[in-house]
Parts: C-alpha cells; sequence; structure tokens
C-alpha cells in the first residue's frame, strides 16, 4: 500500500470531469487500498475522491463512522455513484484534502438516495441524510471537477482560513464549530 499524492488547489487538474470505471478487477482494487490508506494518512479524512489523487475516474471512499451524534453506513467504498433522488437543504461546514488553508459553509441536500456500484461491480443503493449525505456530496462533487468553494455563496462570509488541523475526523466535509 503507498499513501498517494493530493492535489491541491490551483491545480487545473481538479477540475478535470472523470470517467466511469469499467473494470473491476486487481488493479482497481489495489487503487482502492492506496486510496484507504491516502484518506487515513496526515489529517484522516472522512471522505476521498479518486481524482484528488490524480486518477480520474468516478472512485469515492467515505466513512463518517468516527463522529458522533451522526447516522452512517459505515465505511462505503463507492464506484461510479449517481444521486438518484434528493431532499431538502441544508447550510454546514467543509473542509477539503484539496483546499488544506480553508473551510466553507456550503448548501447540501439533507437527504439523498444514491446509487453505486462497490469494488466489484455489484449494484449497492443507500439512502443517507445529514453529515454522511453532505460527505458523500460533496465527494462527489470532486467527479466533476468542482471544489467546495465553487458552491460558497458569498467568499466574503462563507470561507474561512483553517487554523490547525485539530484530529482524526478533521479534513473532508468537516463541519467546524467557528
Ligand atoms: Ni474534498
Amino acid at each position: 500500500m503507498a499513501v498517494l499524492d493530493i492535489l491541491t488547489l490551483p491545480d487545473e487538474r481538479l477540475k478535470r470531469v472523470s470517467a466511469p470505471v469499467e473494470r473491476f478487477d486487481g488493479e482497481l482494487h489495489a487503487f482502492l487500498d492506496d486510496l484507504e490508506a491516502t484518506r487515513r494518512a496526515g489529517p484522516a479524512a472522512v471522505g476521498i475522491a479518486a481524482p484528488q489523487v490524480n486518477r480520474h475516474q468516478r472512485i469515492l471512499i467515505v466513512d463518517v463512522s468516527s463522529r458522533r451524534k451522526t447516522t452512517h453506513h459505515g465505511h462505503l467504498i463507492l464506484i461510479n455513484p449517481e444521486i438518484v433522488h434528493w431532499e431538502g437543504f441544508e447550510t454546514g461546514r467543509e473542509g477539503c484534502l484539496s483546499v488544506p488553508d480553508y473551510t466553507g459553509n456550503v448548501i447540501r441536500a439533507s437527504h439523498i438516495q444514491i446509487k453505486a456500484r462497490d469494488p466489484d461491480g455489484n449494484p449497492l443503493e443507500f439512502e443517507m441524510a445529514g453529515f454522511e449525505a453532505r460527505a458523500v456530496q460533496h465527494e462527489m462533487d470532486h467527479l466533476d471537477g468542482l471544489l467546495f468553494i465553487d458552491r460558497l455563496v458569498s467568499r466574503r462570509t462563507d470561507l474561512f482560513r483553517r487554523k490547525v488541523y485539530r484530529r482524526a475526523g478533521d479534513g473532508e466535509a468537516t463541519p467546524e464549530a467557528g
């Protein structure tokens, strides 16, 4: 397993639209191990998407189980994810491994229903809400070349300089107190 380099703003490669995965093979599984090692390295993040490590395929990992008082589905590897239904809106604070110096307030759907594939190509379907839904929407944006800063209503009022990474669990899609 290897910890991969993370692309950070303003790297133009973060703006690429990722392609669907077509081969669910050993090479993919080895990459997923590396992606997970990268998610856990340094400031452990609740999520990571393949394009952040310069692999432009529709792959993400989300695990919000370290957060208290959050309903979740545990450790999720989602390949070719699609949102098939969404409901409601919520504003919350997000961070991103690719935007290490800032956090921001972002509006997301509060409930989503998604379809995806697992690492072997089997179909998955989940309904999710709250922070887990936010994390998945954040990571799915990476697959379309978008960062959370592209979704701020106002950079003046909704963008915040990050002081320090405080603990495991900070990082991607982190709502913070202030
Ligand atoms: Ni991110």
